[in-house]
């Protein structure tokens, strides 16, 4: 197995180096697709394809009195996640759990945001996917997608040759797949070649 499969599950010690260099490699990313998410310090938040807990970080220091939850299929990143946010664990802010984002633990309608960094590439079914995450959301809450690329750029090809079972999505693509889900408002914001689209319940 190469070490860049690791991205799409981190496994065994790879796995952990790989969610560790993704916690500060994916931190500009992050915080530009943050600019385009409104929220309420008691927000209640989930990120989804939590790897290593960073920005689940991020979102409980939006968010100093809601509550965020992180969702993974790979055990190495809910056991980093987890010692990443243990603080907020023990207040009862946070809680990270193992599974995959087909079928959410989570009850309906619960979420005033869910949030993708870097993962729905590696999504096994989008139209399916996108309707667990918005049947988690409350009415007129927002699903945000974070991705570094955008699939305009040739060179994104080498990632999807390397890595087995990633497909990186175009703007176009997403919002059919969202719309074909049920969500409405659909915005799409790049730069160079980062893509962020937020969509509404
Ligand atoms: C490239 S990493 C990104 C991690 C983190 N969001 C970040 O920006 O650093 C992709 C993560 O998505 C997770 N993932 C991929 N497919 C998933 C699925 N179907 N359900 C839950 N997690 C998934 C992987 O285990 C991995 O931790």
């Amino acid at each position: 197995m190469s070490f860049f499969e690791n991205t799409r599950k981190p496994r065994g010690l790879g796995g952990r180096i790989m969610v560790s260099m993704m916690n500060i490699g994916h931190g500009a990313l992050a915080r530009w697709g943050l600019g385009f998410l409104e929220l309420s310090p008691d927000a209640r938040v989930l990120d989804c394809g939590c790897g290593g807990g960073a920005n689940i970080k991020k979102l409980l220091n939006r968010c100093p009195n809601g509550v965020v939850k992180g969702i993974d299929y790979s055990a190495v990143s809910v056991e980093t996640a987890r010692d990443l946010n243990r603080a907020a664990i023990d207040q009862g802010r946070c809680v990270v759990w193992q599974g995959s984002v087909d079928s959410i633990i989570f009850a309906s309608g619960w979420f005033d945001a869910v949030t993708a960094f870097e993962t729905v590439y590696f999504w096994p079914d989008l139209p399916v996917c996108f309707r667990e995450i918005l049947r988690v959301l409350k009415p007129g809450g927002t699903f945000l997608i974070c991705n570094e690329s955008s699939g305009e750029n040739p060179r994104d090809e080498k990632w999807t040759k390397r890595i087995g079972g990633m497909t990186i999505y175009r703007a176009a693509e997403l919002k059919g797949f969202l719309e074909q889900a049920g969500f409405q408002d659909v915005e799409i914001h790049q730069k160079k070649n980062w893509l962020c689209v937020t969509a509404k319940k």
